[in-house]
């Protein structure tokens, strides 16, 4: 079990486009894929800063778990963090065994075609962690 990289990370954002618009115009990043994610209630861009990612995340609807994130938090923030691994369903196995509370028992589809699972916040630090197996 080993963290490969920070694969990206998730903003919570009110508008994707003016997310996108603004990242354009301060540093010149290009969306490389858009998504909507209907089981996890959000439209999604991604734009590359080196080999990471950072993923704008729009919710759909005013329940979706981005949603509540962002009434809980104040407005717009960093929703979560995705590490790199070369197996989640292997990586979720060890960190059951240490004992960490899981959000995603199994692995499940994420955007462009990628394996995920999300850890708990309260077992990680206070943050989201999201692990990525990444086909490419
Ligand atoms: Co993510």
């Amino acid at each position: 079990m080993r963290l490969d990289r920070i694969d990206h990370v998730g903003y919570a954002v009110d508008d994707l486009e003016e997310a996108i618009a603004y990242h354009r115009d301060l540093y010149d990043l290009t969306v490389l894929h858009r998504e909507r994610m209907e089981a996890d209630g959000v439209s999604e861009a991604l734009l590359a800063v080196g080999g990471s990612y950072i993923q704008l995340l729009e919710p759909l609807t005013a329940d979706s778990p981005v949603a509540r994130f962002m009434e809980h938090n104040g407005g717009p923030g960093i929703h979560h963090v995705g590490y790199g691994v070369a197996d989640v369903a292997e990586t979720l196995a060890h960190l059951r065994t240490k004992g960490v509370r899981l959000v995603d028992d199994h692995p499940r589809r994420g955007s462009r075609g990628c394996t995920i699972a999300f850890l708990h916040p309260s077992s990680a630090m206070g943050v989201l962690v999201e692990l990525v197996e990444d086909p490419r």
